[in-house]
């Protein structure tokens, strides 16, 4: 028993001495909260230690090589909110389409070396991003979601909100326990997200102390890909018009000569889980947003809130014969929407289907989004079987790996997209 003993002493002391400690940082995030070609914020969950700062750069080094990171970032955003201790380092004047490596030193200690990637600055490079959201409750779903996340390699996460049910502090550790899983076993490379608020975050406060959201309403706009897309982040637990309205008038005429422009917000327009038409977006959402959106070329959406999977044909809003609910389907000039939520949330059965309606169904899932300057494909992941498919790399991400469960309804996996 004896030299255990000894060796296990020893180990003690190195990590004393060594200032090399793991279990004072935790839950660490990065977020894109305007243009994901140039600028990066890191978050994470400060658990004991203090004077935190951030080292970071362009070369990959070890714990113990933090002295070698050319750069430091101090906070510049900390609160406590939801028993969680929220820091953020925001970055900027990043080169595009790089990998930045860093590790938060406190007085505690080391953190692990963690590592994201910026987007390509050209319209040239293809994006891809995952859209989904309403991660509630069931665990499993959600974490074998994430998983899949981290094995399709994406640029980003478009999180369309409902990330918790009840948004307290423990149902939130869980959310960043199992987000987790989107990284732990790549290396810790952590895929950024863009968020958006749903209605069961309480107030806009979550975005902010949990994601360094930059805005006090949670409407923002995040570009990437130089002028290839800007993704607007709207906010249907608020008033839709006013100055949320005004934004998004604002930063569709701003982005006008960007390729594309995607609106994602978790109330869907035109649910389709019946009993969701009785909730307020569905009136306001049609009234204030969507005439805007067609004004202004968009041709894909992002929805949220049912726990369904559904894609529409490409529609507009119109007042003529053959109309449904307020939509026909146009292929000319339409908007595609997506959504509605089944990333862990409980499921239900799509029971509202249109004449303009795809392809609807319930199942786990999220969409898979390929963004060039010509097209957008978009595929829906059934994600619970991320165990068994291999993951894919930067330079393979627009493959499709051989066992992945792509939904393949009557109309189609692959839903393309056309200016
Ligand atoms: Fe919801």
């Amino acid at each position: 028993m004896y030299p255990i003993m000894k060796r296990f002493s020893l180990l003690l002391l190195f990590v004393a001495f060594s200032g090399l400690s793991f279990a004072t940082t935790d839950f660490f995030r990065v977020m894109f909260n305007r243009n994901g070609d140039q600028e990066a914020t890191i978050g994470w969950n400060q658990v004991s230690g203090d004077s935190a700062v951030v080292y970071w750069g362009k070369e990959d080094l070890a714990p113990n090589r933090f002295i070698e990171y050319p750069n430091l970032a101090p906070v510049v955003h900390a609160n406590q909110y939801k028993g969680m201790d929220n820091r953020f380092v925001r970055l900027s004047n990043l080169e595009p389409n790089t990998a930045y490596y860093f590790v938060v030193k406190d007085s505690d200690g080391v953190s692990e070396r963690y590592w994201f990637k910026t987007t390509p600055d050209s319209n040239t490079s293809r994006l891809s991003f995952i859209a989904g959201g309403d991660s509630r409750s069931r665990r499993e779903a959600r974490t074998q979601g994430f998983k899949m996340v981290g094995k399709l390699a994406p640029h980003a996460i478009l999180f369309d909100g409902d990330y918790t049910d009840i948004d307290n502090s423990t149902k939130w550790k869980f959310w960043f326990e199992d987000y987790k899983a989107s990284y732990t076993e790549f290396d810790n490379r952590i895929i950024p997200i863009i968020t958006t608020r749903g209605n069961h975050e309480q107030s806009n406060d979550c975005l902010i102390k949990f994601f360094d959201c930059p805005d006090k309403k949670n409407v923002y706009n995040v570009t990437m890909g130089g002028d290839l897309v800007n993704i607007i982040c709207l906010n249907t637990e608020i008033a839709f018009g006013g100055t949320q309205k005004k934004f998004l008038e604002e930063t569709l005429i701003e982005h006008e000569n960007f390729l594309w422009q995607i609106p994602m917000y978790h109330r869907a327009c035109r649910p389709h889980v019946n009993w969701k038409m009785k909730m307020r977006g569905v009136k306001q959402i049609y009234k204030k947003w969507i005439a805007l959106f067609e004004k202004h070329g968009v041709r894909l959406a992002i929805e949220c809130d049912s726990h369904i999977t559904k894609v529409t044909w490409p529609i507009v809003k119109g007042k003529t014969k053959g109309i449904e609910d307020g939509f026909i389907r146009d292929d000319e000039n339409g908007i595609v929407y997506a959504g509605e939520g089944c990333w862990g949330a409980p499921l239900r059965v799509p029971d509202r289907i249109r004449s303009w309606t795809r392809d609807a169904g319930k199942i786990n899932s999220f969409k898979w989004l390929f963004v060039s300057n010509k097209e957008i494909e978009m595929r829906t992941v059934e994600y619970m079987n991320a165990d068994s498919v291999k993951g894919l790399t930067d330079e393979t991400r627009f493959d499709i790996p051989t066992n992945i469960n792509l939904w393949s309804p009557p109309n189609g996996a692959l839903v393309t997209i056309n200016k």
